[in-house]
C-alpha cells in the first residue's frame, strides 16, 4: 500500500475514531449492554473507507470540514449497522469481522440486532442534527438520498438479492452487478457525493462524483468477492470461505481470478476517468482507487 496513502488514511480513522467515541458515549436514556455492544462493532476497526471518500471527494466544494466528519460518522455507523446484520446467522452466519468476533458472537443475536436497529437510526439522527454550513435544502437533500441508498431501493434490497441468490436460481452477470450496485456501491457513491451535495455543486460535478463512487463500489465488491477465495483471514479480519460456505453466486462463476483483476481495473479505470470533469485529480483519489486494485484486506 502506497505509504502517503497509508498515513492519509490512518489520519482520518484517528479523526472518524474520535468522532463516533464521543457519538457513542454512554447515556443515561440508553441500555448499558446496547450501548457496550454498539461501541463493540463500531469502535477499534475497519478501514473506514467510506468517510475517506467522503472527506476526500469533499476537497473539491467549499465545505466545512466539521460537517463532513459529522456526515461521515453518520455513514460509518449506517456501514457498521449492515456489518452486524449482514453476519447474523439468518444472512451469512460469520462468526469473525474486523479481527474479532462479530457481534452476535460476542453479545447474542437478539442485542445484534438491536445494535443495527439503534445505529441506523443514530445516523439519521446525526445527518438530521445542526450542523455549521449546510443550507436546509441541501440537508434535506442528503437526508432523502442517503434513505434512498440504504433502503429497500439500496443496500437492504441488495442485500435481499444477496440472500435469495444462494438457492439454485440462475442470476445473470447484470443482475448481480445490479446486486453489486444496491448493496455495495451505493452507499460508497452516496460517501463521494457528500460535498457536491453539501456545497450545491453543479450537476457535472455531481454526476461525475457519481459514476465515481458506482464504479469504484463495484471494483470493491469484485475485490471482497476475491478475498474471500484468495484473502489471507488474518488480514481480512474476517472468515475466508463464507461466500463458499454460503453457496453464493458471487463474480466469480462467471470470471476466473485473473479476468476478475482486470474486471477490477476496468472499473477502477472507469472510476478515475469520471474525474475528468475537474481541473485537476487528488492525488488522494488516484491512490484509493489503486488501493481498492491491490487491496489485501
Ligand atoms: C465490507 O466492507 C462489506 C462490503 C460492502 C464488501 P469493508 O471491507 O469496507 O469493511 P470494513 O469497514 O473495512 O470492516
Ligand atoms: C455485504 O457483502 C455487503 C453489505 C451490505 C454488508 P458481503 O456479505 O460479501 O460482505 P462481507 O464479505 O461479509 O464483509
Ligand atoms: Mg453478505
Ligand atoms: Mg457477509
Ligand atoms: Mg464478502
Amino acid at each position: 500500500m502506497d505509504k502517503g496513502f497509508k498515513n492519509s488514511l490512518q489520519l482520518v480513522s484517528d479523526k472518524i475514531e474520535n468522532s463516533l467515541d464521543q457519538i457513542l458515549m454512554f447515556s443515561s436514556e440508553s441500555d448499558k449492554i446496547l450501548n457496550e455492544a454498539m461501541r463493540y462493532s463500531v469502535l477499534g476497526g475497519g478501514k473506514r473507507l467510506r468517510p475517506y471518500l467522503a472527506i476526500e471527494c469533499s476537497s473539491f466544494f467549499d465545505v466545512d470540514y466539521d460537517d463532513v466528519i459529522k456526515i461521515s460518522s453518520a455513514i460509518e455507523l449506517l456501514h457498521v449497522y449492515s456489518l452486524v446484520h449482514d453476519d447474523l446467522p439468518a444472512i451469512d452466519n460469520d462468526d469473525f469481522r474486523r479481527g474479532k468476533l462479530s457481534n452476535h458472537k460476542h453479545f447474542d443475536e437478539a442485542t445484534a440486532i438491536l445494535v443495527g436497529d439503534g445505529l441506523q437510526a443514530m445516523a439519521f439522527e446525526i445527518l438530521s442534527g445542526d450542523f455549521n454550513k449546510i443550507e436546509s435544502h441541501s440537508q434535506i437533500e442528503l437526508i432523502n438520498l442517503f434513505s434512498n441508498m440504504v433502503g429497500h431501493k439500496g443496500m437492504v434490497g441488495g442485500q435481499a438479492k444477496d440472500i435469495r441468490s444462494n438457492q439454485g436460481k440462475q442470476l445473470t452477470l447484470s443482475n448481480l452487478l445490479m446486486m453489486y450496485k444496491m448493496k455495495t456501491a451505493n452507499l460508497i457513491s452516496f460517501s463521494c457525493q457528500v460535498g457536491s451535495i453539501i456545497s450545491n455543486s453543479n450537476n457535472l460535478h455531481r454526476n461525475a462524483l457519481k459514476d465515481f463512487g458506482d464504479n469504484l463500489g463495484l471494483a470493491f465488491q469484485i475485490t471482497d468477492d476475491i478475498l474471500d477465495v484468495i484473502g489471507d483471514s488474518s488480514i481480512i479480519g474476517k472468515k475466508t470461505g463464507s461466500d463458499y460456505k454460503n453457496k453464493k453466486v458471487t463474480f466469480l462463476d462467471y470470471y476466473d481470478i485473473n479476468q476478475s483483476k482486470l474486471e477490477v481495473n476496468k472499473y477502477c479505470d472507469y472510476s478515475i476517468s469520471s474525474l475528468n470533469v475537474f481541473d485537476q485529480i487528488p492525488s488522494s483519489l488516484i491512490n484509493v482507487v489503486n488501493f481498492v486494485k491491490e487491496r489485501e484486506f
